[in-house]
């Protein structure tokens, strides 16, 4: 049996990707995975470019690689992601022992660009934007679990002056509603119980009304739309989303929240900093007092919801009162978790010509304040939840101990809980990929210890 190796850097989206560059090559080449490369057949990078020096740590670890190649001439080696995006044919020149080069965009031509190598002996780079002819030519998902992500839209037009994934991943193109509604009803019939709708902007979602569907012809499906028809797949019980942008979260998507149960209390949305002259500087669109007022709005139509965010720190010129502009945002809205990072330059970006001269140490500085400061106010909302009863969905048993169940809250914490196994282990295991009651005893570093609550 042929083998796969992929090792993936960045973002879910990049997770995502992998998988389904796991699931084509699975189709059509028989192709499994491997965790060994020396053990490959096809030895894959998906990079990111996001953020570090990311080139640099790509072609590092191809090299790391190269002797295997010279082992075995059939081994195919790839480049994907943003890094190849960014890239592309300058990968080959550099490594000529790379064999395809595929984008984003592009992963489901991987097995044409793999025969193609073997067939011309050259090398094949493909990163084109061929819209949204991906998503049509994916396998059926495969599924492990009660939990899965969907890819709901591509690409992100909000060129912020830092971000180079519109450069890389190209404009937002959403995904048809049929072809996201089959996929889900789909999950839901091999027992998915939740689902994650994905992409960089999802909330930016949107799709044409079709000719006939409704007597204006002119009018869009919103995002708000897209929840209420999943909200309607009877099997699906939950539903996330991520990431999502300040500047789409539109008055019918806060409605969303007071109508919708299955949309979780727990909302991932970016605000990156909190002093207005950055967020200008970022090219976001919205103002801190913007920001604050949605999310009064949200917590008026959804009283309970934790919210986390991404923070970039140290972006050019920050100086301390912009710092403190942040901090106080932080104070004002109480952040549950956050993926925060300090400024790094992105070649071909806007930001990257601004004058940059805050000392490194300072901007440690400045993000260990602010991670300490969110991580305070997580450990606040966790203690909050000490002695109510959770609804957990059950996804296998405890990575710290296999005699434990572990599952997830609404609000997206780990929950470590005795089973029955003992006296029920037949039932035990039946709760693997079903909602459970727990209530939450105690808080602990990462997660939350609880007790199933049996039904009379
Ligand atoms: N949709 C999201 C939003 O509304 O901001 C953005 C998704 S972006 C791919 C993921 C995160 O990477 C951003 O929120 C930002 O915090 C971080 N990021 C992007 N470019 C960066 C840079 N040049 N330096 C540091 N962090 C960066
Ligand atoms: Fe990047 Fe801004 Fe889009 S952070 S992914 S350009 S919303």
């Amino acid at each position: 049996m042929k083998k796969l190796y992929i090792r993936t850097f960045g973002c879910q989206m990049n997770e995502y990707d992998s998988d389904k560059m796991v699931d084509i090559l699975g189709a059509n080449e028989e192709l499994v995975k491997t965790d060994t490369p020396e053990d490959a057949d096809v030895i894959l990078f998906n990079t990111c470019s996001v953020r570090e020096k990311a080139q640099e740590k790509v072609f590092h670890d191809l090299g790391r690689v190269k002797h295997l190649k010279q082992a075995n001439p059939d081994l195919i080696i790839g480049v994907g992601g943003c890094v190849a995006s960014q890239e592309g044919a300058a990968i080959v020149s550099r490594a000529p022992y790379v064999d395809v080069v595929f984008g984003p965009q592009t992963l489901h031509r991987l097995p044409a660009l793999i025969d193609k190598r073997r067939t011309s002996g050259r090398s094949q780079v493909d990163i084109s934007f061929p819209e949204i002819e991906k998503f049509d030519n994916m396998p059926p998902a495969r599924v492990e679990g009660a939990t899965a992500f969907v890819s709901i839209m591509e690409g992100c037009s909000k060129y912020c002056s830092f971000c180079v994934v519109p450069y890389t991943r190209g404009e937002e193109v959403s995904r048809p509603l049929d072809d996201i509604l089959t996929e889900i009803a789909g999950l839901a019939a091999q027992n998915v119980r939740e689902v994650t709708l994905l992409g960089q902007n999802v909330n930016a979602w949107r799709a044409p009304i079709a000719r006939g569907e409704h007597a204006a012809g002119t009018e869009i499906y919103d995002f708000a739309f897209l929840l209420e028809c999943v909200h309607d797949i009877p099997d699906i019980e939950r539903i996330r989303y991520t990431t999502s942008h300040p500047r789409e979260m539109s008055a019918r998507i806060v409605e969303a929240y007071a109508k919708l149960p299955k949309l979780v209390s727990n909302l991932h949305l970016p605000v990156q900093a909190g002093s207005d002259r950055v967020l200008a500087a970022m090219k976001r669109g919205y103002t801190t007092l913007e920001y604050k007022a949605l999310i009064r709005k949200l917590r008026v139509a959804r009283p309970d919801l934790t919210v986390s965010s991404d923070f970039i720190v140290g972006f050019p010129g920050e100086t301390e009162a912009d710092f403190e502009a942040t901090m106080k945002l932080i104070e004002d809205v109480g952040f549950d978790n956050s993926y925060s990072f300090i400024y790094s330059a992105r070649p071909g970006t806007p930001a990257a010509d601004l004058v940059d001269d805050t000392p490194q140490a300072l901007k440690l500085e400045r993000l260990a304040r602010l991670q300490k400061r969110i991580d305070e106010q997580a450990t606040v909302i966790s203690e909050s939840m000490v002695g109510s009863q959770q609804r957990v969905l059950v996804e296998g048993p405890s990575k710290k101990n296999p005699e434990e169940l572990a599952g997830r809250t609404d609000n997206n914490r780990v929950v470590n809980f005795v089973g029955d196994l003992h006296t029920n282990p037949q039932r035990t295991s039946r709760l693997i990929g079903s909602f459970v009651n727990v209530k939450i005893t105690a808080v602990m570093s990462h997660s939350l210890r609880g007790e199933l609550v049996l039904a009379d």
